[in-house]
């Protein structure tokens, strides 16, 4: 397929999804393709650059695309049939019910206009709840180029690769969308520590602007959608959850530093892991 300009449209929370679609810019443009990679949290539907390909680029959150994703696609001007491909990245893989992560995403740019050619999925380190062990985490990095590669041969290629997945993991999809009250009602209970040292970076860089400086400590809205930037991007590790505390992990989440560590390890033949089949999914993306 010919494919001489490619718009990557992406979002990112806590930054696996920003190193990936590095990793897709760096790919494409050694090929010579020339990519347009723009930021769904700054930028409105209407400046989204006109290309050859359109490839969609998110974090899934409650077994679907971002609720900033989602909103994103629903305002896009019309595709006037040009392709697209959606791209999920998860902590959890291809599992059920991740696997119909997609559809809402795909409804929304059929409606749009678009041509859905191509959809899959990337597993980065989670940054929810629990984590795979850590040698499985800088593994995923470790991996991302070769994954990446594949794609793009994937799509010059031509090769329509769409899922079918079974109702069940529709369904549990379609619930998913209660995750934007949760997201809602989690966001509200956010609070900043005395810790704060009252640097503004959460108020700044928050996608859904929900943050605001009230007497020199950060308050939180009822907008958020529960990305946790805010929460691991502070210096001082002084915004904490007032419910569902158990989300974030203890020890934060470092993407920069992951693939540091990452850059370190040799990719191996096949890898293992102690914790059953908790991991599935990681487990079969690494070693396919
Ligand atoms: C609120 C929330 C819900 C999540 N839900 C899922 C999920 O349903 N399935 C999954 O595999 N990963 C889930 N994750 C993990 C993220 O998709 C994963 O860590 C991703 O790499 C985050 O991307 P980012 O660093 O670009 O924000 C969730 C993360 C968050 C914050
Ligand atoms: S990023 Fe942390 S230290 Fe800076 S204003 Fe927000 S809560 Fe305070
Ligand atoms: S308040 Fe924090 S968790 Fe909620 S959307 Fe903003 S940056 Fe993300």
């Amino acid at each position: 397929m010919e494919y001489n300009t490619v718009t990557l449209l992406y979002f990112s929370g806590t930054g696996s999804t920003e190193h990936a679609a590095s990793c897709l810019e760096r790919q494409f443009t050694e090929r010579g393709i020339k990519i347009h990679k723009q930021n769904m949290a700054k930028i409105s539907p209407s400046n989204v650059e006109v290309s050859d390909l359109l490839i969609i680029l998110s974090p899934i959150y409650a077994y679907r695309l971002a609720e900033l994703t989602e909103s994103f696609l629903k305002k896009l001007p019309d595709g006037k049939q040009r392709p697209v491909a959606v791209l999920s990245v998860s902590g959890g893989g291809e599992v059920s019910p991740n696997t119909a992560c997609r559809v809402p995403a795909k409804r929304y740019l059929t409606r749009r206009g678009y041509d859905v050619v191509y959809e899959n999925m990337l597993v980065m380190p989670s940054n929810f709840a629990t984590q795979a062990e850590p040698h499985l985490n800088l593994a995923l990095l470790t991996v991302l180029p070769e994954k990446v590669e594949t794609i793009i041969n994937e799509l010059l290629e031509g090769e329509k690769r769409l899922t079918a997945p079974k109702t069940k993991d529709r369904l549990i999809t379609t619930f998913g969308v209660a995750e934007h009250l949760g997201g809602s009602i989690f966001g509200k209970n956010l609070y900043a520590t005395s810790d704060c040292n009252q640097c503004g970076l959460c108020v700044k860089n928050c996608p859904k602007k929900n943050i605001k400086m009230v007497n020199g400590r950060p308050q939180f809205g009822w907008r958020c959608m529960w990305c946790l930037k805010c929460v691991y991007a502070c210096n001082r590790r002084a915004i904490l959850p007032g419910i569902m505390k158990s989300i974030v992990l203890k020890d934060g989440y470092d993407i920069k530093k992951m693939s540091r560590l990452a850059a370190k390890e040799p990719k191996q033949e096949a890898y293992t892991s102690k914790s059953g089949d908790q991991w599935e999914g990681v487990m079969k993306y690494l070693n396919k």
